[in-house]
């Protein structure tokens, strides 16, 4: 007999046989996304300066069942970003999803109090190396004849400000420009470009950026969802991006905050 009440058959995984390639991957945001692409069945090939936090992430997949990849990349790196694609795609033998995520923070400090050295650090990281990743992601896509996925991870600093973040405003207010035409150039290609612009998310890199935790209560006030955004609130958005669930969504830069942006920043 049987049970109309009981599934018939389980859901498939959104991103079953996929491959997704996630930059930054080892901590915060990055770890979140690369742990819920593989929860829906991508093969993750996690890139990064450190081994040993991309190498954990990968462990973590392996665990739960699923594929995982470390390749150890510094993104600023033309080199680093090209043995990265030959590596996915010898591995895995083709690239369709790729979160361009890995960014640095810099030395947030006023103006005067930033070394023109600074400022190329904080622009080769988040800017330059995801214009690179971006080139040589849609190579492979072109390549493949297969069309393809970009998220990169903005800010909400596109929208507002923080005193001290004249040099990371600026590389991801580029970002959120660049993609608007990556996003033009590649559509008839099947190909589609977006941004995540978290608000203030609880990762390392918040937690290194304040003394103590006090320091996010007038954040926390002025949040309409009333707390801190979890690496997952953005993991989870990075993986919606890549379904195809997203598909008539490119050249968009999606504000993920909790409202904090809206509602006034202070
Ligand atoms: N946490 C926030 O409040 C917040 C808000 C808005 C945007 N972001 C952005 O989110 C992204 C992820 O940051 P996070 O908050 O998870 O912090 P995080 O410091 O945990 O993650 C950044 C990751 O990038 C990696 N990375 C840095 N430079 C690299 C390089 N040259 N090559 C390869 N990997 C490199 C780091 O090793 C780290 O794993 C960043 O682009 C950041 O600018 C964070």
């Amino acid at each position: 007999m049987i049970n109309a009440t009981a599934p018939t058959h389980e859901t498939p995984r959104r991103l079953a046989g996929k491959v997704v390639l996630v930059s930054g991957g080892g901590t915060g945001i990055g770890r979140a996304a690369a742990l819920a692409y593989a929860r829906e069945g991508a093969n993750v090939a996690l890139a990064g300066r450190r081994a040993a936090e991309i190498e954990a992430t990968a462990r973590d997949i392996a665990l739960a069942g699923g594929d995982a990849l470390p390749i150890v990349t510094d993104v600023s790196q033309e080199d680093d970003i090209r043995r990265l694609l030959a590596a996915v795609t010898a591995h895995y033998g083709r690239l369709d999803v790729a979160f361009n995520n890995a960014g640095i923070i810099g030395n947030f400090a006023p103006i005067t109090e930033q070394s023109s050295e600074d400022f190329d650090r904080v622009i080769a990281i988040n800017l330059r190396g995801v214009w690179l990743a971006m080139k040589y992601e849609i190579e492979t896509f072109l390549a493949q004849r297969s069309g393809g996925v970009i998220i990169n991870t903005s800010s909400w600093l596109t929208h507002g400000a923080l005193a001290g973040s004249s040099s990371y405003s600026a590389s991801k207010g580029a970002l959120d420009a660049m993609i608007r035409a990556v996003a033009l150039e590649y559509s008839g290609q099947g190909i589609r470009v977006n941004n995540i612009n978290p608000g203030i998310i609880d990762t390392p890199m918040a937690r290194g950026s304040v003394a103590d935790s006090a320091a996010f209560a007038p954040f926390i006030a002025h949040t309409p969802a009333g707390r801190l955004g979890e690496s997952e609130d953005i993991g989870d958005v990075a993986l919606w991006l890549a379904t195809d669930e997203a598909r008539f969504i490119t050249g968009q830069s999606l504000l993920v905050d909790g409202g904090y942006t809206i509602a006034g920043m202070r």
